[in-house]
């Protein structure tokens, strides 16, 4: 017969067994359910390593690399809110306001054409444009402070053979955001097959979304986006409209005035609030302007027109919005002392 204590060995190896082999962690290097379709804009001198994923993550939360030593990438880009600040706009190192709302950095790896406007053609170039212009980086000062740190030192040794510098420095930002993916989401697993991850009226709003609504001309799947810029009348009624993709940084072409990059439908419910300028605080606010068809304005694109969805078909594509939040198993890093 077995005794009490044999019992109890035997439970804390079964508990053993099923809890202690260790989690898998996500690799960063493999697409998640739902994107193995979509492709990665690489960078071929920049080529993904575990050591500049992890090295770029902290320097990512790392104020050391701003000019006031105060803020972090993540100052306005926060993990919990599919790396989004909840604000319409925020206010940079240099106490200069943004016009533009902070966007999510997941799946930010897909994008051809960075920022609102396109203006930057790779996440390289957009990294090392953000370090300077939103943290107020002085990368010369900022590579010394990251060398007298004797972990740092290691760290980028470990990734690049080379001592902190600029070049390194964006390119270990870059790695981190380029493999910052979300998907498996309940629309992922139902798209897969599993017909109970969403609700009958989240499958209603799919629905909508792909037929009468109209929205995947310019939300397409995978990743809910066409990355193609459109005037859909935001901020149009201002006095001065920010021209977006018009601009002379950007395609420099009048006839993308008022046009912005479709925003990835993916985690949008975590992003609020709404559009380019951050004017719209709730996601049903924002589909139910976006099924009017947008705000009428003279460069306007045509795809985007008045439907006639009902207030019930509304809350049932806000109902398929929030099944595009994806599982994210993020840890925010231990920075070194
Ligand atoms: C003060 C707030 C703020 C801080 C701090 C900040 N950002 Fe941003 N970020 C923004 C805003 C606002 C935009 C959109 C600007 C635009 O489109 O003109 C943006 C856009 C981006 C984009 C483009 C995403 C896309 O979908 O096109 C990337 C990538 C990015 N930031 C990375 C970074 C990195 C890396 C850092 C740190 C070096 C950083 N950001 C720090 C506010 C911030
Ligand atoms: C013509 C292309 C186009 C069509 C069609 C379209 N969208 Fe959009 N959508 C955009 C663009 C471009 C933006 C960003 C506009 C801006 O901020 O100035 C946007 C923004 C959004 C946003 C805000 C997301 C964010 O992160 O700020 C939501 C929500 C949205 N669209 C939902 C929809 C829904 C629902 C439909 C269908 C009724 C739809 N869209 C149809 C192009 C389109």
């Amino acid at each position: 017969m077995r005794t009490l204590a044999t019992l109890a060995v035997l439970a804390l190896f079964a508990a053993y067994t099923s809890k202690a082999a260790p989690k898998t962690p996500v690799d960063p290097s493999k697409a998640p359910l739902g994107l193995e379709k979509a492709k990665l804009v690489e960078a071929a001198d920049n080529p993904y390593s575990a050591a500049k994923y992890e090295l770029g993550k902290q320097l990512f939360f790392d104020p050391r690399l701003s000019g006031t030593g105060a803020m972090s990438c993540s100052s306005c880009h926060f993990p919990e809110e599919a790396f989004t600040d909840k604000r319409a706009t925020s206010k940079k190192d240099d106490g200069g306001m943004n016009t533009r709302n902070s966007p999510t950095m997941h799946n930010v790896g897909y994008l051809d054409r960075l920022y609102w406007d396109g203006r930057a053609k790779s996440l390289e170039g957009n990294v090392g444009a953000a370090w300077k212009a939103q943290i107020g980086g002085k990368p010369e000062d900022a590579a010394k402070k990251l060398a007298a740190v004797p972990a740092y030192e290691k760290a980028f040794q470990a990734a690049f053979t080379a001592p902190p510098s600029e070049a390194n420095v964006v390119q270990a930002l870059a790695t981190f955001l380029r493999h910052l993916r979300s998907g498996n989401s309940a629309f992922d697993r139902f798209a897969a097959g599993d017909d109970t991850a969403i609700s009958p009226a989240a499958k209603a709003g799919y629905e909508l979304f792909a037929g009468k609504a109209g929205c995947n001309v310019c939300h397409q799947p995978p990743l809910f986006t066409d990355k193609l810029f459109h005037n859909v009348g935001i901020g149009m009624t201002a006095e001065k409209p920010d021209v977006g993709a018009a601009g002379k940084t950007a395609f420099d072409n009048p006839e993308k005035t008022g046009a912005f990059k479709t925003p990835t439908l993916r985690d949008v419910a975590k992003t609020a609030p709404y559009f380019h300028d951050g004017s719209v605080a709730t996601l049903r606010e924002a589909v139910a302007l976006m099924c009017k068809g947008g705000i009428d304005n003279k460069h306007k694109d045509p795809m985007l027109m008045d439907r006639g969805i009902t207030d019930a078909e509304i809350d049932q594509i806000v109902a398929f919005l929030e099944t595009l939040t994806g599982k994210v198993e993020f840890t925010p890093p231990v920075l070194p002392q």
